[in-house]
């Protein structure tokens, strides 16, 4: 690896070598190539059993290239095309023969029939001996979700979405792909991002224009999966103006008021919450819709060749400590969305995860998916790896964790992922053989700062007081984490790259993917000396030499296969902000896509060393007289 170079927080410019990339072909956009009009064809044989290609569709060709349902076909012709989504399209919860196709919908009436298969054509503009989705509707101008089922396993498939305004014609779009579960013992890769923050736009911590950046590398890399770690869709602006319309400055809210607050009281307010993540985001104000925004500007850009897996965070206000009160809405409502705009996994014979049904509380109604389910944590295996998300904010009975909302002290104990999720956790975790486990959540303990600084506390560190604030747990989660040998947990909350080890778990904080201020936010909460561990004995073995942090911004591309794991940092800038550098914080050698810092689980001589990095932390937050270009 050749020396790198560092900026003034230290940023390696050495370019780790990039294993996973595909041949990259840049598709044209679709362009009269011949269409079957899905309207009016009939049944095709889909690859696999061909459980739900079936319905109004006539052959799209003769015969599908994988017509092997037994499953292991492990198909896959290593083309990456790069095309841009023309109907907004959000692929989700993938299995082994399954995958959801969303598609944004203009109107009720609105029809999308997908077409798929394995094979493109030699221009790589059209799918060769595919098949076609039954035709779904949209009933009152909701996203369409087109299931596809009896999909071969361990293979990448193409697909095309075909829009009919009206349930008449057809739109096509252009040929993306999505992969089915990759088999033990194959090599693949997924991207994890830290918090998004919209809200905080106008040179705050988000600019528009870096986010983009960021979604256009991961299209480029098109892992098979991506996380976010929450704070992506904040609603706390609804909340605020919602609080100044109807009570005054300074107003303490309590729990035992407003967080009690029965409806008929409720309805007496002068201006109740409208229902703001529903509308339309063009005409409403800022934040509003922040669900439907985030995937017609951002992820869509990308989501439509890789799977999109979420993760609540603290300021998306999904809690169950709002539910019954004042702020019943906001929370429904969040959650309402996020299950209208995302397709996320539930419990199934793939997916384990929360199988509890939110139930409505004092009066206030719960969500309006009928299952009742959250879809808040999950898990699952892809390869050799077995994936989990977490959720402490719908869990937490008596406490929003790191919330604004409500003006009563956090109770220590208060956050927790509940009796339920943790056992799931632990059995999850405990009956697992995949080699690498990778966890997912907003943050350590749901709140605070840092990572092995804070692992030791509460629920995560087993701290005296654990048994009687736990009763029936067998063990803190980090002692847990220790036994079962997870490989990453992966955190955002704190706006930086961070990466620190404790009792060989793997704490990385994920960076920002649009933050234009490119600050190590929060860094002094990071690589502390030492820890202070007051858990049980034998665990709490931290080495600060291993640490690193680094300034934002961009996303982690983890590869993972029979070496091992590899994990980039891939850093985005925007040329403005290379080019005036108006902080004085580049090296000029910078360079947007870049891997600013690369490691392997197990360690690699060609790794980054944390030495690489000669880092001097700023402070938790820029100065006042921090530069940002427009
Ligand atoms: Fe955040
Ligand atoms: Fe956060």
């Amino acid at each position: 690896m050749n020396p790198p170079s560092h900026g003034p927080f230290g940023a390696v410019t050495a370019l780790a070598a990039l294993p996973l990339l595909a041949l990259a072909v840049q598709g044209a956009a679709c362009s009269g190539e011949a269409k079957t009009d899905p309207a009016t064809s009939s049944t095709a044989g889909a690859g696999g059993n061909g459980a739900t290609a079936s319905g109004n569709g006539g052959a799209l060709s003769a015969t599908s290239t994988a017509s092997n349902g037994t499953g292991g076909g492990g198909i896959d012709d290593g083309v990456t095309l790069i095309n841009p989504s023309l109907h907004n399209t959000i692929l989700g919860r993938p299995t082994d023969r399954s995958v959801a196709i969303s598609v944004l919908a203009d109107k009720a009436g609105d029809k999308v029939v997908v077409e798929y298969g394995t094979q493109l054509s030699a221009d790589k503009l059209s799918i060769v001996g595919g098949a076609q989705s039954p035709a779904v509707a949209s009933a009152n101008g909701e996203p369409i979700v087109v299931e596809l089922t009896g999909l071969l396993k361990d293979s990448k498939y193409y697909y095309r979405v075909h829009y009919q305004a009206g349930g008449q014609g057809d739109a096509p779009d252009n040929v993306h792909s999505f992969r089915t579960q990759r088999a033990p013992g194959t090599t693949f890769h997924f991207g994890v991002q830290g918090d998004t923050h919209p809200e905080r736009f106008k040179n705050k911590m988000f600019s528009a224009d870096l986010f983009k950046l960021t979604m256009a590398e991961v299209q480029k890399r098109q892992p098979d999966l991506y996380f976010t770690l929450g704070d992506d869709f904040s609603i706390e602006k609804i909340i605020e103006d919602f609080k100044k319309q109807n009570f005054p400055a300074g107003h303490q809210f309590l729990r035992s008021v407003e967080g009690t607050l029965a409806p008929a009281e409720y309805a007496l307010l002068p201006k109740p919450f409208s229902q703001p993540m529903l509308v339309d985001g063009v005409s409403a104000p800022q934040s509003n819709a922040a669900y439907l925004e985030m995937r017609q500007k951002y992820f869509g850009l990308m989501a439509n060749a890789t799977a999109l897996l979420l993760t609540n965070g603290n300021h998306e206000q999904a809690h169950l400590a709002n539910l019954g009160g004042v702020f019943n809405n906001a929370s429904v409502w969040a959650a309402d969305a996020r299950l209208k705009y995302y397709p996320l996994p539930a419990p199934d014979g793939f997916y384990s995860g929360d199988a509890s049904k939110l139930l409505p509380k004092n009066g206030y109604p719960a969500m309006a998916a009928t299952d009742g389910l959250l879809r808040d944590y999950y898990a699952f295996t892809w390869g050799d790896a077995l994936f989990v998300t977490l959720d402490p904010y719908w869990h937490s009975e008596e406490v929003s964790p790191d919330s604004t909302l409500f003006s009563d002290p956090e109770p220590t104990w208060g956050a927790t992922l509940g009796d339920e999720q943790y056992a799931w956790l632990k059995t999850t975790l405990e009956s697992s053989t995949a080699t690498y486990k990778f966890v997912f959540a907003h943050h350590v303990n749901g709140n605070n700062r840092g990572a092995a600084k804070i692992v030791t506390v509460q629920e995560w560190g087993g701290e005296p007081g654990f048994k009687e604030n736990r009763p029936g747990w067998a063990k803190p989660i980090h002692q847990l984490f220790a036994d079962t040998k997870v490989t990453i947990f992966f955190q955002g909350h704190d706006h930086l790259f961070a990466r620190e080890s404790v009792d060989g778990v793997i704490y990385q904080e994920v960076p920002n993917p649009g933050d234009n201020s490119y600050f190590p936010y929060n860094c002094d909460a990071y690589a502390p000396s030492s820890i202070s561990w007051t858990g049980p004995s034998g665990y709490g073995k931290y080495n600060p030499s291993e640490s690193v942090r680094l300034p934002d911004t961009g996303f982690l591309d983890v590869s993972v296969g029979p070496e091992g794991v590899h994990v980039d940092y891939v850093r985005t800038y925007r040329d403005i902000d290379l080019q005036t550098d108006p902080n004085n914080i580049f090296t000029g050698t910078e360079k947007n896509g870049e891997v600013a810092f690369a490691y392997s689980v197990p360690p690699k001589p060609t790794d980054n060393q944390p030495k690489d990095v000669a880092f001097t932390c700023p402070g938790a937050a820029p100065p006042a007289d921090w530069k940002f270009n427009p």
